[in-house]
């Protein structure tokens, strides 16, 4: 086993990870899905989703982690549940998968930064979306993304992660502000907010069926859960500080930040175009926003600033993706973390390509992540915490917990009962929603 390290302090560990859950989910997908999803209606139930699903599973992360001290696959043979280890292999293929596409969007965003810089989008937002999502192009950003992703692991744990993330999610925080503080001047802010913010029962009350499966798959997704990041980070916390405490303020900062984006994305929208674009696909975030960039006064360095925050918050969510693997396979094969890092890294820009090729194979990746790999992750890490190392992982929570032990026996009934079946029906929906993409089912069969 070779040395490894521990978080300088508990800051470092609660900053890195809100840099993981923070990410292109926050800030590109959120806003967008809850403008297509009823507004306010899809809010509510992301928060419900986020609170009731994420927090409690988050927790069973966290005591794998810190109990086990190893990586996302050891840590279950660490336990004494060494057949349980191909549910961390599935986390570790769901990070790799993840980073090879989320790489791709990262490096659109590079180009974006240049295109606020250069005035590359103002003309025509299509035509650049165009020209930087898919080629030659694309396959390059894509390759400077990891570099940069690859670097920061290199460096490791404490000088590379928590340093970086350290200073990066203050800086989205200070930035996303300021943004939201700007564009609150733009005539037709006040629509935006509206809509943004008044819950359209109805809406929610019609379309359940249709909500809560993005809606879960979102909060899964924007925690971070699922993948074995989690796990990872808490391995290396070396200190028995109050788990349900430092998830209770993650999962909090990470939500103001996703609300923060949507206090700068749907008043911008609404100045300009006087309504949000229901999600056209992955582009509409970017051809969406840059054209209005493009009309509004100063628009260019809204623009910059807003994608620089989401660089800042892409890079410190790819870091932890590529930290599941190279935990890993350092872990398990004591080779130092800089040519691991490196070697992993150039591995996952190498699966990306055809993702930066072609934005319907992108579409793909994504699909069968959310679909299939997370939810299937999630519902057997549950399962383990919950039915298989539920005494030693409950005793875990309690270590330095200030919530008291009522709190772990309610926590391991609710991962025991209520986490499978709600991740179990989300499970069927998303093989079906795969299934009628893939042309097998003509239509649903199941809440069509
Ligand atoms: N939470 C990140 C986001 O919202 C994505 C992510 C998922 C990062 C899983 C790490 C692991 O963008």
């Amino acid at each position: 086993m070779s040395d490894r390290e521990t978080w300088t302090s508990r800051v470092g560990f609660i900053l890195a990870a809100v840099g993981s859950a923070v990410g292109l989910g926050n800030i590109w997908s959120f806003p967008f899905q809850t403008a297509s999803n009823g507004g306010a209606a899809f809010l509510v139930v992301y928060l419900l989703a986020v609170t009731l699903i994420g927090f409690p599973v988050m927790l069973g992360e966290f005591v794998i982690g810190r109990r086990s001290e190893r990586n996302a696959v050891e840590a279950f043979r660490s336990l004494g549940f060494g057949e349980w280890s191909i549910v961390g292999g599935l986390g570790v293929l769901a990070s790799f998968v993840t980073l090879a596409f989320y790489s791709v969007v990262g490096g659109w965003v590079l180009s974006y930064i240049v295109g606020s810089v250069t005035g590359g989008y103002l003309g025509d937002a299509g035509a650049y979306f165009a020209a930087v999502s898919a080629g030659p192009i694309t396959v390059a950003a894509h390759a400077v993304f990891m570099g940069l992703t690859i670097a920061i692991v290199a460096l490791g744990v404490t000088d590379g992660i928590e340093r970086a993330t350290k200073l990066m999610v203050p800086a989205i925080f200070v930035l996303m502000g300021g943004l939201a503080l700007w564009v609150s001047t733009l005539d037709g802010a006040a629509e935006g907010y509206a809509y943004y913010l008044s819950p359209d029962v109805g809406v929610i009350a019609g379309n359940l069926a249709g909500i809560v499966p993005p809606a879960v798959g979102q909060a899964f997704f924007t925690l971070s859960l699922g993948f074995g990041v989690m796990i990872a980070y808490s391995s290396y916390l070396g200190r028995d500080d109050s788990l349900p405490a430092d998830g209770s303020a993650i999962v909090v900062v990470n939500t103001l930040v996703a609300l923060l984006a949507g206090f700068v994305v749907f008043p911008v929208l609404f100045a300009i175009e006087g309504s949000i674009p229901s999600s056209g696909g992955a582009g509409t975030a970017f051809t969406a926003l840059a054209g209005a960039f493009s009309q509004i006064p100063g628009g260019r360095v809204i623009g910059l600033g807003f994608f620089v925050v989401l660089l800042l918050a892409a890079l410190s969510s790819s870091i932890s993706l590529l930290e599941v693997p190279t935990s890993f396979v350092a872990d398990r094969t004591g080779y130092d973390r800089t040519p691991t890092a490196l070697g992993l890294g150039a591995l996952v820009a190498l699966v990306g390509v055809p993702t930066a090729l072609d934005t319907g194979v992108l579409g793909w990746y994504n699909d069968v992540v959310f679909n299939l790999l997370l939810p299937l992750a999630v519902l057997f890490i549950s399962l383990f915490v919950g039915w298989v190392a539920d005494d030693q992982l409950a005793a875990e929570l309690n270590l330095g917990s200030s919530f008291g032990s009522g709190f772990s026996s309610v926590w391991l009934w609710w991962v025991r009962i209520v986490i499978p079946v709600a991740i179990g029906g989300t499970l069927l929906l998303g093989i079906q929603s795969l299934l009628v993409k893939a042309g097998v089912l003509a239509a649903p069969i199941v809440l069509g």
